[in-house]
């Protein structure tokens, strides 16, 4: 027995192991059902009792001795293999950092207020959930217009008079409830429709709403401004076209198209070969908003117009699908990381 004892330990130390596979080996070796080891403690069950006792004792410190090895051992290489899988390769080509950006959203709107803080507009902006007064009923919307249908306003189910704001025009009112002439604003904006989503229509988009009211302001002064925001957004060569239309809150009221930015006027698929676009609606504020606002029309007048931003969007940078606008895709997002 001590002979056979004296061996394992010399074995002991010349113990090494490469791999997991190797390390089995060496417990099988020693404490599988027939490794030298369990064959040793079968034969000690034969010894006499002094003999059992000196024996046994050591037979337990190999067994230790081995079990700590092929722990410690199985740690180590475990270790190796997580740390080889980690592995920096220093050849690999950098991931390409981008920096945050501007939504494209927000860089044309940006773009607009500081085309009109150049000619002395102020900029406000107002609450979301509207009421039906300063949505529809203080702007002239008769209460049978369709607009107050449910296909397009988003009304609070408990109170039919809290609307989602469908439309900038409802900070027209606010603005001129709480201030006296001279009023002179733009007020951009989130605007909320009961529409299917698709590529042409969204339940959400923004506004940008502009409001002029002083002594004498005329038509003349609302077509001034408004090639002057044409030509400040797009080409100064762009031409402007305002063709008869109708809003309620405005009279006499227009729609604006620009020469087509794409085909320059010439005509092309965009523009459906008629050389313009249509950007917004506009007119001279109706003198019923104005009282409603208790401001007299005959002391006041002024122009108001209303752009939709995700259209003049699509016209500057070519995109064609308004979801783009609202779905976070970084590869869409990171084509605007160079504007402002
Ligand atoms: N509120 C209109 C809309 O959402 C846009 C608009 C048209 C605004 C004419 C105006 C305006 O201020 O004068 O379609």
């Amino acid at each position: 027995m001590q002979e056979k004892i004296e061996k394992i330990k010399q074995e002991l130390a010349n113990l090494e192991a490469e791999n997991i596979t190797e390390l089995e080996k060496i417990r099988i070796y020693f404490l599988g059902k027939k490794g030298i080891l369990t064959a040793l403690f079968e034969e000690l069950k034969l010894l006499q009792p002094e003999e059992k006792k000196i024996y046994g004792k050591q037979l337990n410190e190999l067994k230790n001795q081995i079990q700590y090895f092929i722990n410690s051992k199985k740690r180590e290489l475990e270790l190796k293999s997580a740390e080889s899988q980690t592995k920096i390769d220093f050849t690999r080509p950098a991931d390409i950092f981008h920096p945050s950006s501007l939504h494209p959203i927000n860089i044309v709107k940006n773009r607009i207020i500081n085309i009109f803080a150049r000619i002395g507009f102020d900029i406000a902006e107002d609450i979301e959930i509207e009421d039906d007064w300063h949505n529809f009923t203080a702007l002239n919307f008769p209460t049978d217009h369709p607009a107050r249908d449910m296909q397009d306003t988003f009304f609070i189910e408990r109170d039919p008079d809290i609307v989602l704001r469908t439309h900038t025009s409802s900070v027209q009112i606010r603005i001129m409830e709480s201030q006296k002439p001279p009023i002179r604003y733009i007020f951009p904006g989130r605007v909320y429709r009961n529409e299917a989503i698709s590529s042409r229509s969204h339940v959400f988009f923004h506004q940008v709403e502009g409001l002029y009211i002083d002594y004498n302001v005329s038509f003349a002064d609302l077509k001034d401004t408004l090639e002057y925001l044409a030509q400040s957004l797009f080409d100064p060569s762009t031409k402007i076209r305002l063709r008869p239309s109708y809003f309620p809150f405005t009279e006499p009221s227009a729609e604006m198209d620009i020469s087509c930015n794409l085909c320059d006027g010439d005509g092309c698929s965009f523009c459906k070969n008629t050389g313009w676009v249509e950007i917004l609606g506009c007119g001279m504020v109706h003198p019923n908003v104005l009282n409603n606002c208790n401001i007299d029309p005959n002391i006041f007048s002024g122009f108001a117009f209303g752009l939709g931003i995700e259209r003049i969007t699509n016209l500057l940078f070519s995109i064609n699908d308004l979801r783009l606008f609202s779905e976070n895709d970084l590869n869409f997002l990171h084509l605007f990381s160079t504007l402002e």
